[in-house]
This record gives structure tokens, sequence and C-alpha cells, in this order.
């Protein structure tokens, strides 16, 4: 069988990671999470008290960090330098300063680089804003997730409860648009649908009928 490459984009908190995980473990794929690895830079910056705008001092560290995504089950885990960060890169500072980090375009470049190199051997789903347009072009299976902003900050908070912690629907949803608006605007490969691209919109669909959706498309291309 043929080792498919599949890409899902989309906006902040659309259930991106949440369906390419469960297709990856549907075909016995790797799940690579592209956000996990802006978020780990942005978690290095702030610890060591780097300016997320000054993309020197980002490459500086980029170059001095490797990071890790281990599928762990059905999860995984991100490490840098084999530190374990996987749930301190999911704060909301994180969040709320990763679309500053993700801007500059030498840091693009070498993520793209570090990805593509990860993606090479096929049999992979890749999640994040530019797979479709940049990272694997030649993707045999392109998806774009959307879902309106009331909807996603409804399940991030969800997910939050399940978590156990409190947060607000109305902050998270200021959160979401502002991520998306930054991450939308920058000039190096914003978050934009690939022409080739299926749009999903999941606002009324359950993740096993996105699911579905994804593993339908991905059986045409074997
Ligand atoms: O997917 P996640 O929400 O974890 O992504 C965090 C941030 O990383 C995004 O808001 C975006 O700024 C950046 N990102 C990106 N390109 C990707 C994946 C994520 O710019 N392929």
């Amino acid at each position: 069988n043929k080792r498919l490459s599949v890409a899902i984009d989309g906006p902040a908190a659309a259930g991106k990671s949440t369906v390419a995980k469960q297709v990856a473990r549907d075909f016995s794929y790797v799940y690579i999470d592209t956000g996990a690895m802006y978020r780990a830079l942005t978690f290095k910056a702030i610890r060591n008290k780097k300016d997320p705008e000054n993309e020197g001092e980002l490459m500086e560290l980029l170059h001095s960090m490797e990071i890790t995504l281990v599928p762990e089950g059905s999860n995984q885990l991100v490490l840098i330098n084999g530190e374990n960060v996987t749930e301190e890169i999911r704060t909301s500072e994180i969040s709320n300063q990763v679309s500053a980090v993700s801007m500059h375009r030498l840091v693009r470049e070498e993520m793209v680089r570090r990805q593509q190199k990860m993606a090479e051997a096929g049999g992979v789903v890749m999640d994040g804003r530019d797979i479709g347009t940049h990272v694997l072009p030649e993707a045999d299976v392109k998806v774009f997730l959307l879902a309106s902003v009331e909807e996603r900050a409804k399940r991030r908070h969800e997910e939050n409860l399940l978590r156990g912690y409190e947060s607000s629907i109305d902050l998270l949803a200021n959160e979401i648009a502002r991520r998306d608006k930054l991450d939308s605007e920058r000039e190096v490969s914003p978050l934009k649908k690939a022409e080739d691209a299926v749009e999903i919109d999941t606002t009324s669909l359950s993740i096993g009928e996105v699911v579905d959706r994804i593993k339908e498309l991905m059986i045409e291309r074997l």
C-alpha cells in the first residue's frame, strides 16, 4: 500500500490535532503537530527572556534546540533537548505569544526544513497552518478545517474543564480570534487554504464524522 502524506490546516482550535491523531492511529501513520514546534520555541524564548520580536535571538535559540515529537499511544510528547515540555507549551501565555514568534521568515524556513525531513518517508498526518501551502505542497490529501469562533471557544473551554481547569468562553473566543488574525495577516506563509485543499466546516459535525470524511479522501488516493 502507498504511504500517503496528509496535510491538515486551519485556524486555532478547529480540532485539527484531535482528528489528525485519530486518522494517524487508524492508518498506523505518524502524527506530526507542527504547532508544537513553534510553541516549543516560544516556551524557550520566554524562559530565556528573549524578545519574540528579535529574529536573530530566536534563531540562535532555535539552532541550540533539538525539538523531538515522540508518539505516545495516540498522543504525542514534545521534548526540547530531551526535556519533556508537553504540558508547559499549552498555557495561554504561550498561545498569546506564539504568533509573534512564528511570523519570522528565518524561523519558518528552519521549521519547514525540519518538518519536511520528518515527513520524508510518507505515512504522515501533519497539522498546522501552512502544511498544504508550503511544507507539503505535494501532499496526497489536503484538508482545511473550519469552525465558527464561538464553537471553537466552546470546545476549547470543554477541553479545559476535562483537564481540570476553568476558563472563560469569551476570553478564549478573543484569544482565538486574535491569533487567527495575526496568523492570517502575516507576510510569510500566512494561514490560508491551499487551492487544492478540501474545506470541511466542522461547526456542526462530530469528531467521528470529520475523521471519516478525511479517511474517505485518503482511501480514494491509495
Ligand atoms: O496549532 P497550534 O494552535 O498549536 O499552533 C500554534 C501557533 O503556531 C499558531 O497560532 C501559529 O502562529 C503557529 N503555527 C504556524 N505554522 C504552523 C503551525 C503553527 O505558524 N504550521
